[in-house]
């Protein structure tokens, strides 16, 4: 299968087409589950489904939100931690209550028990309704670093090197965590519809790479091209145009 790229022009469209695709998707299922990423990349979505509600044209009264991954260890005030910054850009400004949010138990000492727990509560919850994802330069999806094939279970992982200098960037100097839970890509493939969000010149090499491979756990990410109803969306600097 061939994955369903859609160009754009700047990380502002970028931003504008995303928002399209999840207000279609909560105004057709209002108790939508979203799993949403972080990272730089689906902030300016984020922002646009602020805007978007403010001017009533989202309604995120029943809009359910699930964490895609999270450093263990780390407390959800801590700067660091992938929560605050999901709660801080989406969950608390679409007025989504804890009731209505599934994290990661990241603090206690067993990590194989919260990926457990994560995925009953995904799985009670009805299962995901619309995946947001960014892509690493390495081709990680969450922190399913390479290798990582499509059954990878949801887990604690070591982080790459790669993944660990990228991440440096957002923290100021500060030690980055070694360790971390993810969604794994079972749980990611489950999704009914999984919207990628590519920008920025970083990522036209690891995009490049994506379009033309086949499911290959080297690049997690290629595990896209096997599932049925994913959305690429890329500017133009991420193609390299
Ligand atoms: C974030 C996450 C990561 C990022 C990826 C891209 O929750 O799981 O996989 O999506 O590392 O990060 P940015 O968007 O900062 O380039």
């Amino acid at each position: 299968m061939t994955l369903d790229l859609r160009s754009v022009d700047d990380a502002a469209e970028l931003a504008r087409a995303a928002a399209d695709i999840v207000v279609d998707v909560v105004t057709t299922k209002p108790s939508a589950l979203v799993m949403a990423a972080t990272g730089e990349t689906p902030m300016g979505t984020y922002a646009e489904l602020v805007r978007r509600r403010a001017e009533g044209r989202l309604d995120s009264s029943a809009m359910r939100v699930v964490q895609l991954d999270e450093y263990l260890g780390i407390g959800p005030d801590d700067p660091r931690s992938l929560y605050g910054w999901m709660h801080r850009s989406l969950v608390a400004p679409l007025g989504i209550g804890a009731d209505r949010v599934i994290r990661f138990d990241s603090e206690g000492s067993d990590a194989d028990r919260a990926a457990r727990d994560y995925d009953r509560e995904v799985e009670s919850g009805g299962g995901i309704d619309l995946a947001i994802l960014g892509i690493g330069v390495n081709g990680h999806l969450g922190f399913n670093e390479p290798p990582s094939d499509a059954g990878a279970p949801t887990r604690a992982v070591d982080l790459s090197p790669d993944t660990l200098t990228s991440n440096a960037a957002y923290w100021g100097g500060r030690t980055v965590p070694t360790q971390a839970i993810t969604a794994g890509m079972s749980m990611i493939l489950s999704a009914r519809r999984i919207l990628l969000l590519v920008s920025g010149p970083s990522k036209a090499e690891i995009l490049d790479r994506l379009l033309r491979s086949e499911p290959d756990p080297s690049l997690p990410a290629s595990q896209l091209t096997a599932h049925p109803d994913t959305v690429v969306l890329a500017d133009r600097a991420a193609r390299g145009a």
